[in-house]
C-alpha cells in the first residue's frame, strides 16, 4: 500500500455495494474483508446537519473509511493537495472508499441526510490533520 503522504484522490474509489432487492424494501449487507477491504473497528453516522453546513475539513494519516449516504445525499470534496474531486453520494448502495492521507469536506447535505461511516480504527485525535497548510506540508 502507498504511504499516506503519497496517496492521491485517484486512489479513492466508489464501490457498488451488494443490494438484496425485495418488494418490501432492500438490504445492503457489509462484511469485513469481503465487501470492505479493511477490518471495521468503528461506525459513526452524521445526521441533523443544518442546511448550508459543511463537515469534515481535515485529513487522516492512517484511517481508512467507507462513506455511505445511508439516506438522502451530500457531496464529498476530496483533495490530495494537487488534485481535487467532488463525489456525490445519493444512494445507500454506493460507498466512497477513502484511502489514508486525503483531505475531505462534506457539503451540500440534503434535508434528512444520514452519512454513515465505516472506519478502520478507533477514534484517535492524533490521526487528524485539521490545518490545511499543515496538510499541504505533510503531502509535499
Ligand atoms: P470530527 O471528526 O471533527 O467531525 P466532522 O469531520 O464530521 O466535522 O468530530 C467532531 C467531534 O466529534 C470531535 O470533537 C471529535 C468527536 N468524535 C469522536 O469523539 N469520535 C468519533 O468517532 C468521531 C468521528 C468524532
Amino acid at each position: 500500500m502507498k504511504a499516506p503522504t503519497e496517496t492521491t484522490v485517484f486512489d479513492c474509489s466508489v464501490l457498488e455495494l451488494p443490494r438484496i432487492h425485495n418488494r418490501a424494501g432492500n438490504i445492503t449487507p457489509l462484511e469485513n474483508n469481503r465487501h470492505i477491504p479493511f477490518e471495521i473497528e468503528r461506525i459513526y453516522y452524521l445526521y441533523d446537519v443544518p442546511g448550508g453546513e459543511s463537515r469534515g475539513g481535515h485529513g487522516h494519516k492512517d484511517l481508512q473509511q467507507l462513506i455511505i449516504a445511508a439516506s438522502g445525499s451530500f457531496d464529498v470534496l476530496i483533495d490530495d493537495g494537487t488534485n481535487k474531486r467532488v463525489v456525490t453520494l445519493n444512494r445507500p448502495y454506493y460507498g466512497l472508499l477513502m484511502t489514508p492521507g486525503i483531505w475531505r469536506e462534506l457539503l451540500n447535505f440534503s434535508s434528512g441526510a444520514i452519512c454513515l461511516v465505516l472506519a478502520s480504527t478507533e477514534y484517535d485525535e492524533d490521526d487528524y490533520i485539521r490545518d490545511y497548510n499543515e496538510y499541504l506540508n505533510y503531502k509535499s
